[in-house]
């Protein structure tokens, strides 16, 4: 593994999955809401590359694909990942991964459902797209605190793996785990 190096500025994409956002109906809240999380977590450099879309599938899956691209190493969604119709981030998630850490989810799910009973309904996902950790995460703003803190602690370690940036976090915050260096 490479030296780690805390200097390197680390790319954080986000992309809010909402049509009605996206239509200008309503402000979009869950873009903010990582952001706001990421600013008190993160210790390292970073920048952030926003995109929101409607649920749209495709849509959804060049989006990812284009935040890859640009050099992300961390992809947050938001939105899209429930049993209405037009719910399909984690299908564009999947479609454009070359691997799944479906764990992300289920710890996700857990952590949540000791929140509120509908956690069951988020079908959330994880996985690899071109170098770069994609995280599901559901649309509530508020979902999005509950349910980083259940995984960032994993985060920084998985991204050393994919040999991105060293992410450093606020250890009254979140405890980054390396199990070895
Ligand atoms: N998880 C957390 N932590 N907090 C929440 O408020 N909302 C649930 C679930 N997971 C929720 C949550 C609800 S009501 C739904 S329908 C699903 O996420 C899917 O939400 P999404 O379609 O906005 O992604």
């Amino acid at each position: 593994m490479a030296e780690p190096s805390t200097t390197t500025l680390a790319l954080v994409g986000i992309v809010t999955v909402s049509d009605r956002a996206s239509r200008g109906d309503y402000e979009d809240r869950g873009g903010p809401a990582i952001q706001q999380y990421l600013e008190d977590v993160l210790c390292s450099k970073w920048s952030v590359v926003e995109e929101l879309v409607p649920d749209e599938q495709e849509q959804v899956e060049r989006a990812i694909v284009e935040l890859a691209a640009v050099g992300c190493c961390l992809i947050l969604t938001t939105g899209g990942t429930g049993p209405a119709l037009r719910d399909v981030t984690p299908e564009a998630t999947e479609a454009v991964c070359s691997k799944m850490l479906p764990g992300f989810g289920e710890v996700m799910r857990a952590a949540s459902l000791q929140v509120v009973p509908t956690a069951i309904l988020s079908r959330q996902t994880a996985g690899i797209c071109n170098g770069a950790l994609v995280v599901n995460l559901p649309g509530q703003p508020k979902a999005v605190g509950e349910c980083l803190d259940a995984v960032f602690a994993a985060v920084p370690f998985c991204i050393d793996l994919l040999e991105g940036p060293y992410l450093e976090t606020d250890p009254d915050r979140i405890v980054a785990f390396r199990p070895r260096r």
